[in-house]
């Protein structure tokens, strides 16, 4: 097998831009010299996220998370660094020579997954797929929408799908680990005779199924899809995620509806910004993928109680991340696809454009099957809506919702807000995803200096040469050892800078104190004479430590002429401080 050289893989990292890279996961902004962005490993309100093109590293002032390209890929999507490597490869569009087959031990299971597609697509062309072609035609679907996402068929044959993955010599337990093939007495397809819907993962690579029959069947679930598999976590994956991630990202906003098939409907429509959840609950995985978009979240679920029901399950998640969602619902049709295909898809959109607050939408939940103009029904009503607002911190929504209720049902606003007060409802509370690292051990000035050498040295060679010529040592082991590896990355590749040293650090017992270093002074102007001046102080503190070491082997000394001599050493060393 390829091995991929490091001088590769700092050439990935060159060409391969990292606020392109981290832009596709997290919305960026430009600040002067840097980006900035909501950081996906801690629980982020504000953008505290920096991305330095020039320096091509990131880093967090909260969390202090930091690295280069490769190293946020590895904690974002939890993969090995030789994975990161790759990822980063594809999304710059760089091609690699090198057989990654090793580096993830998934990789013939994701194959498995494309030559399925590739199979179910030529059997829903062929006359085998003819009723399931014609079945995904009369919903309205055309041949370029079921291209683009990739639909096919799953013939009646038991075990075709099974015969050709052995004649591509795939191996059994990788099989049916995938969840594509099944043991019986013998092997067995497990999707047959249904039209197949591929799943991708967030990176666009195919993880799963959900395979749906054409024709009314009794007894038979309407939809079956790939149990849980290593590469396929129903909670961590919503429908067409990747295809409409930067859509979303663009109109700054994300629709999120039940069903695949009303996601494909509204995308096909031209509205590309939705995700499904594929009939399941939101999870808090699923919020976080949400969350680092850092966009709208509108909630259009279908139109029956259950969707209701979804509608507010979703709502108490999100808002527990301190995400207030919108919230569309329909009435008339049972769903977006239905709705789309009735009233067409500028009506959907000028539902989507108008779509209720959070807050709105539970009330208009609290006010169902009441009178309102009954005075019990009134007081359970406004009851309702007074916890409901007390959940809230918002002031300003609390003060007019509370003028709003006022003037509605003519009650004074003090009467109102002693009923309120008296509410035993606490606001929510924001949920950590991560507890922040808490800055830090206090740093000694001998710390704080090798530290700051040390950034100097990784920002530029003309330091590596200072260090050389005028100390070639620190006062503190550990330092003195990342000094030393500077030194011999300057003389293996005649350059540095940080995004290339953290790759070559990436195993060594010391990457979280060159991180660390990095993050402490990321905004350290360099300045040659402070530089000078940190040499100078090095010195200093050496000598002193010199002279101590040197007093107390006086004193522990009982040889008379080796005390006389040690004495005129110090005396030495004393004149040149
Ligand atoms: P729905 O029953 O609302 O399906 O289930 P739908 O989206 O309207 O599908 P069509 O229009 O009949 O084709 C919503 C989602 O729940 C999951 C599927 O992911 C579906 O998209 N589901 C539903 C299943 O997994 N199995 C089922 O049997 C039914
Ligand atoms: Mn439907």
């Amino acid at each position: 097998m390829a091995h991929l050289t490091n001088e590769e893989i700092n050439q990935i990292q060159k060409s391969a831009d990292i606020v392109n890279i981290i832009s596709s996961y997290v919305d960026l902004v430009k600040k002067g010299k840097n980006y900035f962005g909501i950081c996906p490993f801690h629980d982020d309100h504000t953008p505290s996220m920096s991305v330095s093109k020039e320096k091509g590293i990131y880093s967090c002032f909260t969390c202090h998370s930091t690295g280069n390209v490769f190293k946020f890929i590895q904690d974002y999507e939890n993969v090995s660094f030789l994975e990161a490597v790759k990822i980063v490869a594809e999304k710059s569009g760089i091609e690699l020579n090198v057989d990654f087959r090793e580096t993830s031990k998934y990789e013939s299971m994701y194959d498995a997954y494309d030559l399925a597609i590739k199979y179910y697509q030529n059997n829903l062309k062929s006359s085998l797929g003819h009723e399931a072609h014609k079945y995904l035609n009369d919903r309205g679907l055309s041949d370029e929408i079921i291209d683009e996402f990739e639909i096919g068929y799953a013939s009646k044959e038991i075990d075709t799908l099974t015969k050709l993955f052995l004649a591509k010599g795939y191996d059994e337990e990788t099989l049916i680990n995938s969840g594509l093939i099944n043991r019986g007495k013998s092997l067995y397809d497990l999707f047959r005779d249904r039209v197949t819907f591929p799943i991708h993962n967030p990176n666009g690579k195919a993880v799963a199924f959900s395979a749906r029959i054409y024709e009314k069947r009794d007894n038979e679930a309407k939809y079956i899809n790939t149990k849980e598999t290593p590469i396929f976590k129903k909670g961590e994956i919503l429908f067409n995620f990747h295809r409409a991630r930067n859509e979303a990202k663009k109109l700054k906003k994300i629709i999120l509806v039940e069903g695949q098939m009303d996601a494909i409907r509204v995308y096909a429509s031209g509205v590309k910004n939705v995700v499904a959840t594929m009939g399941t609950a939101l999870t808090d995985n699923h919020v976080n993928m949400l969350k680092r978009l850092n966009v709208d979240i509108v909630l259009c679920f279908d139109a029956d109680s259950a969707g209701e029901k979804a509608t507010v399950a979703a709502g108490e998640l999100l808002q527990k991340y301190g995400i207030n969602p919108l919230v569309v619902r329909l009435s008339q049709e049972k769903d977006p696809d239905e709705y789309i295909i009735k009233h067409g898809v500028e009506a959907y959109q000028n539902l989507i454009d108008h779509p209720l607050t959070y807050f709105e939408f539970k009330k208009s939940i609290f006010s169902k099957n009441k009178n309102l103009t009954k005075a019990e029904d009134i007081s359970k009503y406004i009851n309702s809506v007074l916890e409901e607002l007390k959940k809230s911190n918002d002031e300003i929504l609390i003060e007019s919702t509370i003028n709003g209720l006022s003037k509605e049902f003519n009650i004074s606003k003090s009467t109102l807000m002693k009923k309120f007060d008296s509410l035993d409802v606490k606001p929510i509370t924001t949920k950590q995803k991560e507890t922040v690292k808490l800055k830090k051990k206090r740093i000694s000035l001998e710390n704080d200096l090798c530290e700051k050498m040390i950034f100097y040295m990784i920002s530029d060679t003309k330091y590596i040469r200072l260090y050389q010529q005028e100390l070639s040592y620190l006062p503190i082991s550990k330092y003195e050892e990342i000094a030393a590896d500077i030194l011999a990355f300057y003389i293996k590749y005649n350059y540095i800078n940080m995004a290339d040293f953290i790759t070559e650090e990436r195993d060594s017992k010391y990457l979280n104190d060159i991180l660390e270093i990095l993050d402490d002074n990321i905004n350290l102007e360099l300045i040659d004479n402070d530089f000078v001046g940190f040499i100078e102080k090095i010195k200093e503190i050496h000598k002193k430590n010199k002279i101590d070491d040197e007093v107390t082997d006086i004193k522990k000394s009982t040889d008379i002429n080796e005390q006389l001599k040690m004495l005129n050493d110090l005396i030495k060393l004393k004149k040149d401080v």
